[in-house]
């Protein structure tokens, strides 16, 4: 069993507003998004059938759709009007450093 736990994924600089950034932390692939100075983190693997949701739309709403067969999650909690859930992770920001909790 793996203990959750507040791990660095990058620096903030590295993702600046608008942008996105793939992730692996304890071998779990992370897909980050800022927006407009948001930080959002989800797991990188669509609840569906695996799509890389680092290559997802992004919606004015918050959702994210998975490139593969359009499920749309909401970016903050991972929910979804389909019958899955997609994996969130919180984030916190100390001296410029990107930290999830893990
Ligand atoms: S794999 Fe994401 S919607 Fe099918």
């Amino acid at each position: 069993m793996v203990s959750e736990n507040w791990i660095e994924a990058c620096r903030l600089e590295e993702l600046p507003s608008g942008r996105r950034k793939l992730v692996r932390i304890n071998n779990i692939e992370i897909a980050l998004f800022n927006l407009a100075g948001v930080i959002y983190a989800i797991k990188n693997r669509c609840p569906h059938r695996s799509g890389p949701l680092i290559r997802g739309f992004i919606d004015a709403a918050g959702g994210i759709k998975c490139p593969m067969h359009g499920w749309r999650f909401d970016l903050r909690d991972g929910s979804s009007e389909r019958p899955a859930r997609a994996t969130v992770y919180p984030s916190k920001v100390e001296n410029g450093v990107l930290y999830l909790w893990v």
